[in-house]
């Protein structure tokens, strides 16, 4: 199988039909990353003071919007007060029409979640192993228990440049939790409810959750995976689109700046082929419910 798979549109919206549909949701409930080279998220002229590291507070590289309009991580000039937040809202709700379209199917059960701005050049940056998503992973969220639930990620690269975005990707994640499940301790049993009363997790990890995580820090912290494990490189150009289920995908950024990404949450009962999704490969391994 490719690790990507191409679309020629290039607009955010527009009439797709049923063998669209088909080929579209095949190809990311299989593990692929779809790519979009002609779909370009265009920032206006009066936006481009935003292309600038500075924006960033240095907490973290990502700036980030939430659904609800707060902002987060970033250090911002009056105007860019005012043009940030309305660029990326922009920008999510690009990202959820095109989704809407692509996948009528998960329509109803698609949860908007986060929009960042990562407007800091990936490659040189230095952090600790578990953060650094220039080695391969699955994605996982240490505060926000998902219960089985998806992440589904959309990018697009806006460098004013000609600059890509540069990935790896890695092995198809059920190979990968075979290999890497063994070597993942099961969390002590209060733990959750401890991380959840104390306010460090927004509700209870599920089992799920923990493995999930277990698997994201496995994979990152063995440098002989990292080394051996099958990689494809691919670059995303400025003016591209790219998405796909980052809790399923093994990937790793290795160099790039500027680029605009939406997460989804999505149910796994609304897939076409929900046996496809983490929870049921995991729970189909260790032969018992998780969430
Ligand atoms: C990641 O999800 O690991 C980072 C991807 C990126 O910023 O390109
Ligand atoms: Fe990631």
């Amino acid at each position: 199988m490719d690790v990507l798979k191409s679309f020629p549109f290039d607009a955010w919206s527009g009439p797709l039909g049923p063998s669209d549909h088909l080929e579209a949701i095949t190809a990311l409930e299989s593990g692929q990353v779809l790519f979009f080279p002609h779909l370009a998220f265009r920032l206006l002229p009066s936006e481009r003071l935003l292309l600038s590291p500075a924006l960033s507070s240095g907490r973290s590289k990502n700036i980030s919007l939430d659904p609800s309009g707060r902002l987060e991580n970033a250090k911002l000039s009056r105007e860019a007060r005012t043009l940030l937040p309305e660029m990326m809202e922009r920008f999510a709700k690009s990202a959820h029409a095109l989704l809407g379209d692509l996948f009528p199917s998960y329509a109803p059960k698609l949860e908007r979640a986060r929009t960042s701005f990562r407007p800091v050049e990936i490659a040189g940056r230095r952090s600790a192993r578990v953060t650094d998503d220039t080695l391969l992973h699955v994605d996982a969220f240490p505060a926000r228990p998902l219960r089985g639930r998806r992440i589904l990620r959309l990018f697009s690269n806006v460098h004013p440049g000609g600059v890509p975005r540069v990935w790896t990707v890695g092995e198809p994640f059920a190979q990968m939790a075979a290999k890497l499940l063994p070597l993942v301790n099961e969390p002590v049993i209060f733990k959750p409810w401890f991380l959840a009363v104390i306010g460090a997790t927004r509700g209870v990890r599920s089992a799920y959750d923990s493995l999930m995580l277990g698997l994201h820090d496995r994979a990152k912290l063995d440098p002989d995976y990292q080394a051996r494990t099958s990689k494809t490189e691919l670059q995303f150009p400025p003016g591209s689109t790219w998405l796909c289920f980052t809790d399923q995908v093994m990937h790793a950024v290795l160099s790039g700046q500027f680029v605009l990404e939406q997460t989804f949450h999505h149910d796994i009962d609304a897939m076409a082929e929900p046996a496809r999704a983490p929870i049921k490969v995991l729970e189909a391994m260790v032969g018992r419910r998780l969430a």
